[in-house]
Protein backbone atom coordinates (compact mmCIF):
# COMPACT_ATOMS: atom_id res chain seq x y z
CA UNK A 1 0.00 0.00 0.00
CA UNK A 2 1.23 3.76 -0.61
CA UNK A 3 1.59 6.21 1.80
CA UNK A 4 1.42 10.05 1.39
CA UNK A 5 4.53 11.68 3.78
CA UNK A 6 2.21 12.57 6.54
CA UNK A 7 1.49 8.42 6.70
CA UNK A 8 -2.08 8.28 5.35
CA UNK A 9 -3.38 5.66 3.47
CA UNK A 10 -4.21 6.23 -0.40
CA UNK A 11 -5.79 5.00 -3.24
CA UNK A 12 -4.05 2.06 -4.38
CA UNK A 13 -5.91 -0.75 -5.30
CA UNK A 14 -10.00 -1.78 -6.27
CA UNK A 15 -11.42 -2.67 -2.87
CA UNK A 16 -15.10 -3.85 -2.06
CA UNK A 17 -16.90 -1.32 -0.82
CA UNK A 18 -20.62 -2.11 -0.90
CA UNK A 19 -21.97 -5.86 -0.25
CA UNK A 20 -24.49 -7.61 -2.40
CA UNK A 21 -27.27 -7.75 0.08
CA UNK A 22 -26.64 -3.29 0.20
CA UNK A 23 -27.18 -3.20 -3.60
CA UNK A 24 -29.76 -5.47 -4.42
CA UNK A 25 -31.71 -3.42 -1.59
CA UNK A 26 -31.36 -0.09 -3.62
CA UNK A 27 -32.22 -1.68 -6.99
CA UNK A 28 -35.17 -3.43 -5.70
CA UNK A 29 -36.04 -0.32 -3.63
CA UNK A 30 -35.93 1.71 -7.11
CA UNK A 31 -37.85 -0.60 -9.05
CA UNK A 32 -40.57 -0.80 -6.00
CA UNK A 33 -40.86 2.88 -6.11
CA UNK A 34 -40.90 3.40 -9.85
CA UNK A 35 -43.73 0.32 -9.63
CA UNK A 36 -45.73 1.96 -6.73
CA UNK A 37 -45.28 5.41 -8.44
CA UNK A 38 -46.44 4.44 -11.96
CA UNK A 39 -49.47 2.58 -10.42
CA UNK A 40 -50.46 5.17 -8.12
CA UNK A 41 -53.54 6.59 -10.15
CA UNK A 42 -55.37 3.74 -11.65
CA UNK A 43 -57.76 1.34 -9.51
CA UNK A 44 -56.72 -1.02 -12.60
CA UNK A 45 -53.07 -1.14 -11.48
CA UNK A 46 -53.59 -1.00 -7.45
CA UNK A 47 -53.23 -4.83 -6.34
CA UNK A 48 -49.71 -3.05 -8.24
CA UNK A 49 -49.47 -0.35 -6.30
CA UNK A 50 -50.32 -2.27 -3.10
CA UNK A 51 -47.65 -4.81 -3.67
CA UNK A 52 -45.35 -3.11 -5.17
CA UNK A 53 -45.70 -0.72 -1.87
CA UNK A 54 -45.55 -3.08 0.75
CA UNK A 55 -42.58 -4.61 -0.64
CA UNK A 56 -40.41 -1.22 -0.58
CA UNK A 57 -41.58 -1.66 2.99
CA UNK A 58 -39.98 -5.25 3.64
CA UNK A 59 -37.04 -3.61 2.09
CA UNK A 60 -36.92 -0.81 4.13
CA UNK A 61 -37.69 -3.13 7.40
CA UNK A 62 -34.57 -5.42 6.25
CA UNK A 63 -31.93 -1.99 5.64
CA UNK A 64 -32.75 -0.79 9.39
CA UNK A 65 -31.88 -4.38 10.49
CA UNK A 66 -28.92 -4.39 8.04
CA UNK A 67 -27.63 -1.01 9.38
CA UNK A 68 -27.34 -2.15 12.63
CA UNK A 69 -25.97 -6.16 11.71
CA UNK A 70 -24.77 -5.23 8.18
CA UNK A 71 -20.99 -4.85 6.79
CA UNK A 72 -18.80 -1.79 8.21
CA UNK A 73 -20.16 0.90 5.19
CA UNK A 74 -23.98 -0.41 5.74
CA UNK A 75 -23.72 0.41 9.28
CA UNK A 76 -25.93 3.55 10.80
CA UNK A 77 -22.75 4.19 13.27
CA UNK A 78 -19.95 4.38 10.19
CA UNK A 79 -22.13 7.06 8.47
CA UNK A 80 -24.86 8.79 9.76
CA UNK A 81 -22.96 12.25 10.88
CA UNK A 82 -24.71 15.43 12.91
CA UNK A 83 -25.43 18.72 11.12
CA UNK A 84 -21.99 19.92 11.64
CA UNK A 85 -20.09 17.29 9.59
CA UNK A 86 -22.72 17.49 6.94
CA UNK A 87 -22.19 20.97 6.59
CA UNK A 88 -18.11 20.72 6.77
CA UNK A 89 -18.48 18.58 4.18
CA UNK A 90 -20.77 20.94 2.07
CA UNK A 91 -18.54 23.47 2.58
CA UNK A 92 -15.90 21.11 1.38
CA UNK A 93 -17.18 20.96 -1.94
CA UNK A 94 -16.27 24.45 -2.90
CA UNK A 95 -12.98 23.78 -2.22
CA UNK A 96 -10.51 22.86 -4.74
CA UNK A 97 -9.90 19.43 -2.26
CA UNK A 98 -13.63 18.23 -1.42
CA UNK A 99 -13.37 16.04 1.57
CA UNK A 100 -13.34 12.06 0.21
CA UNK A 101 -15.20 9.37 2.13
CA UNK A 102 -14.73 5.48 1.18
CA UNK A 103 -18.35 4.77 2.81
CA UNK A 104 -21.47 7.19 2.26
CA UNK A 105 -20.71 11.02 2.41
CA UNK A 106 -22.27 13.24 5.47
CA UNK A 107 -24.91 14.89 3.10
CA UNK A 108 -25.63 11.55 1.38
CA UNK A 109 -25.84 10.13 4.73
CA UNK A 110 -28.66 13.21 5.44
CA UNK A 111 -30.87 11.86 2.26
CA UNK A 112 -30.54 8.57 2.73
CA UNK A 113 -31.85 8.68 6.28
CA UNK A 114 -34.62 11.04 4.66
CA UNK A 115 -35.50 8.19 2.27
CA UNK A 116 -35.82 5.62 4.69
CA UNK A 117 -37.89 7.52 7.51
CA UNK A 118 -39.99 8.78 4.57
CA UNK A 119 -40.06 6.05 3.45
CA UNK A 120 -41.57 4.14 6.24
CA UNK A 121 -44.08 6.79 6.68
CA UNK A 122 -45.61 6.30 2.54
CA UNK A 123 -45.98 2.58 3.48
CA UNK A 124 -47.47 3.19 6.69
CA UNK A 125 -49.96 5.46 5.59
CA UNK A 126 -50.67 3.86 2.49
CA UNK A 127 -51.85 1.21 4.48
CA UNK A 128 -53.78 3.18 6.77
CA UNK A 129 -55.23 4.60 3.69
CA UNK A 130 -56.00 1.23 1.84
CA UNK A 131 -58.10 0.53 5.02
CA UNK A 132 -60.43 3.31 5.06
CA UNK A 133 -58.93 5.35 8.10
CA UNK A 134 -60.52 8.27 5.88
CA UNK A 135 -60.12 10.89 3.20
CA UNK A 136 -57.34 12.72 5.07
CA UNK A 137 -54.84 9.98 5.34
CA UNK A 138 -54.97 9.31 1.34
CA UNK A 139 -53.93 13.20 1.30
CA UNK A 140 -51.67 12.71 3.72
CA UNK A 141 -49.95 9.39 2.30
CA UNK A 142 -49.82 11.43 -1.23
CA UNK A 143 -48.13 14.84 0.59
CA UNK A 144 -45.48 12.40 2.08
CA UNK A 145 -44.42 10.69 -1.48
CA UNK A 146 -44.13 14.02 -2.82
CA UNK A 147 -42.04 15.13 -0.08
CA UNK A 148 -40.06 11.68 -0.68
CA UNK A 149 -39.86 12.43 -4.28
CA UNK A 150 -38.22 15.63 -3.90
CA UNK A 151 -35.54 14.16 -1.73
CA UNK A 152 -34.58 11.37 -4.25
CA UNK A 153 -33.99 13.81 -6.60
CA UNK A 154 -31.83 15.75 -4.43
CA UNK A 155 -30.25 11.98 -3.74
CA UNK A 156 -29.70 11.51 -7.53
CA UNK A 157 -28.32 15.10 -8.10
CA UNK A 158 -26.01 14.67 -5.57
CA UNK A 159 -24.96 11.02 -6.17
CA UNK A 160 -24.22 12.64 -9.77
CA UNK A 161 -22.28 15.90 -8.79
CA UNK A 162 -20.43 14.05 -6.04
CA UNK A 163 -19.58 11.28 -9.32
CA UNK A 164 -18.23 14.19 -10.81
CA UNK A 165 -16.37 16.34 -8.01
CA UNK A 166 -14.58 13.02 -6.77
CA UNK A 167 -14.23 11.93 -10.28
CA UNK A 168 -15.45 8.54 -9.21
CA UNK A 169 -18.73 6.16 -10.58
CA UNK A 170 -20.53 6.21 -7.71
CA UNK A 171 -23.80 4.45 -9.39
CA UNK A 172 -21.13 1.49 -11.23
CA UNK A 173 -20.00 1.31 -7.61
CA UNK A 174 -23.72 0.75 -6.19
CA UNK A 175 -23.79 -2.28 -9.30
CA UNK A 176 -20.49 -4.19 -8.90
CA UNK A 177 -19.67 -3.04 -5.34
CA UNK A 178 -16.17 -1.53 -5.97
CA UNK A 179 -13.93 1.40 -5.67
CA UNK A 180 -10.64 2.96 -5.89
CA UNK A 181 -9.31 2.69 -2.55
CA UNK A 182 -6.44 1.59 0.18
CA UNK A 183 -6.46 -1.90 0.78
CA UNK A 184 -6.92 -1.57 4.17
CA UNK A 185 -10.28 0.06 4.02
CA UNK A 186 -12.05 -2.44 1.99
CA UNK A 187 -14.72 -5.36 3.25
CA UNK A 188 -13.60 -8.20 3.57
CA UNK A 189 -16.76 -10.48 2.44
CA UNK A 190 -19.51 -9.85 -0.20
CA UNK A 191 -22.12 -11.69 2.63
CA UNK A 192 -23.42 -13.87 0.02
CA UNK A 193 -25.23 -15.77 2.64
CA UNK A 194 -27.03 -12.67 3.71
CA UNK A 195 -28.09 -12.08 0.29
CA UNK A 196 -29.66 -15.45 -0.43
CA UNK A 197 -31.64 -15.02 2.49
CA UNK A 198 -32.64 -11.56 1.99
CA UNK A 199 -34.03 -13.17 -1.79
CA UNK A 200 -35.58 -15.86 -0.66
CA UNK A 201 -37.03 -14.20 2.44
CA UNK A 202 -38.83 -11.10 -0.30
CA UNK A 203 -39.76 -14.23 -2.65
CA UNK A 204 -41.62 -15.73 0.57
CA UNK A 205 -43.37 -12.16 1.33
CA UNK A 206 -43.94 -11.98 -2.13
CA UNK A 207 -45.95 -15.45 -2.24
CA UNK A 208 -48.23 -14.26 0.69
CA UNK A 209 -49.19 -11.11 -0.06
CA UNK A 210 -50.13 -12.20 -3.74
CA UNK A 211 -51.89 -15.61 -2.16
CA UNK A 212 -53.61 -13.13 0.46
CA UNK A 213 -51.80 -15.22 3.14
CA UNK A 214 -51.38 -11.78 5.27
CA UNK A 215 -54.69 -10.81 5.36
CA UNK A 216 -54.23 -8.19 7.98
CA UNK A 217 -52.27 -6.13 5.10
CA UNK A 218 -55.38 -6.56 2.98
CA UNK A 219 -58.87 -5.21 3.58
C1 LIG B 1 -36.52 5.55 -6.16
C2 LIG B 1 -35.34 6.02 -6.31
C3 LIG B 1 -34.21 5.85 -5.32
C4 LIG B 1 -34.23 5.57 -3.99
C5 LIG B 1 -35.46 5.37 -3.10
C6 LIG B 1 -32.85 5.48 -3.55
C7 LIG B 1 -32.44 5.22 -2.26
C8 LIG B 1 -31.13 5.06 -1.84
C9 LIG B 1 -30.71 4.63 -0.54
C10 LIG B 1 -31.66 4.28 0.62
C11 LIG B 1 -29.36 4.57 -0.54
C12 LIG B 1 -28.48 4.08 0.61
C13 LIG B 1 -27.97 2.71 0.23
C14 LIG B 1 -27.59 1.92 1.44
O1 LIG B 1 -26.62 2.23 2.13
O2 LIG B 1 -28.32 0.96 1.72
C15 LIG B 1 -28.89 4.98 -1.83
C16 LIG B 1 -27.57 5.06 -2.22
C17 LIG B 1 -27.18 5.30 -3.51
N1 LIG B 1 -28.01 5.51 -4.60
FE1 LIG B 1 -29.99 5.63 -4.60
N2 LIG B 1 -32.01 5.70 -4.62
C18 LIG B 1 -32.82 5.93 -5.71
C19 LIG B 1 -32.43 6.14 -7.00
C20 LIG B 1 -31.14 6.11 -7.41
C21 LIG B 1 -30.72 6.24 -8.78
C22 LIG B 1 -31.66 6.42 -9.99
C23 LIG B 1 -29.37 6.18 -8.77
C24 LIG B 1 -28.44 6.30 -9.94
C25 LIG B 1 -28.30 7.42 -10.58
C26 LIG B 1 -28.94 5.99 -7.41
C27 LIG B 1 -27.64 5.86 -7.02
C28 LIG B 1 -27.23 5.64 -5.72
C29 LIG B 1 -25.83 5.53 -5.34
C30 LIG B 1 -24.64 5.65 -6.27
C31 LIG B 1 -25.81 5.34 -3.97
C32 LIG B 1 -24.56 5.23 -3.09
C33 LIG B 1 -24.22 6.65 -2.74
C34 LIG B 1 -22.85 6.75 -2.13
O3 LIG B 1 -21.89 6.39 -2.81
O4 LIG B 1 -22.78 7.22 -0.98
N3 LIG B 1 -30.04 5.97 -6.59
N4 LIG B 1 -30.00 5.26 -2.61
C1 LIG C 1 -43.31 3.19 -2.51
C2 LIG C 1 -44.43 3.22 -1.89
C3 LIG C 1 -45.63 4.01 -2.36
C4 LIG C 1 -45.71 5.06 -3.23
C5 LIG C 1 -44.59 5.76 -3.99
C6 LIG C 1 -47.10 5.45 -3.31
C7 LIG C 1 -47.60 6.50 -4.06
C8 LIG C 1 -48.92 6.91 -4.09
C9 LIG C 1 -49.42 8.09 -4.73
C10 LIG C 1 -48.57 9.11 -5.51
C11 LIG C 1 -50.77 8.13 -4.56
C12 LIG C 1 -51.73 9.21 -5.03
C13 LIG C 1 -52.37 8.81 -6.31
C14 LIG C 1 -53.32 9.87 -6.85
O1 LIG C 1 -52.84 10.78 -7.55
O2 LIG C 1 -54.50 9.81 -6.54
C15 LIG C 1 -51.14 6.96 -3.79
C16 LIG C 1 -52.41 6.61 -3.44
C17 LIG C 1 -52.74 5.50 -2.72
N1 LIG C 1 -51.87 4.56 -2.20
FE1 LIG C 1 -49.86 4.57 -2.36
N2 LIG C 1 -47.83 4.60 -2.50
C18 LIG C 1 -46.97 3.71 -1.92
C19 LIG C 1 -47.28 2.70 -1.05
C20 LIG C 1 -48.58 2.31 -0.75
C21 LIG C 1 -48.92 1.20 0.11
C22 LIG C 1 -47.95 0.27 0.85
C23 LIG C 1 -50.26 1.14 0.17
C24 LIG C 1 -51.02 0.16 1.00
C25 LIG C 1 -51.86 -0.61 0.63
C26 LIG C 1 -50.79 2.22 -0.67
C27 LIG C 1 -52.12 2.50 -0.89
C28 LIG C 1 -52.61 3.60 -1.55
C29 LIG C 1 -54.03 3.93 -1.65
C30 LIG C 1 -55.20 3.13 -1.07
C31 LIG C 1 -54.10 5.13 -2.38
C32 LIG C 1 -55.37 5.92 -2.75
C33 LIG C 1 -55.51 7.00 -1.69
C34 LIG C 1 -56.70 7.91 -1.93
O3 LIG C 1 -56.91 8.32 -3.07
O4 LIG C 1 -57.37 8.22 -0.93
N3 LIG C 1 -49.72 2.92 -1.19
N4 LIG C 1 -49.99 6.23 -3.51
Amino acid sequence: MIHTDSGVPVADSRILVWDIPTRIFHWLLVLCFTVAYLTSESERWQLWHVVAGYTFGALLLFRLLWGMVGSRYARFSQFVRGPSQVLTYLRSLLSRKPDHYTGHNPAGALAIVGILGLGLLTVLTGWASFNDYGDWIGELHEGIVNVLLLIIGIHIAGVLISSLLHRENLVRAMVNGYKEGASVEAIRYPQWIAAVLLVVGLIAFLWALVSSQLPLLMP
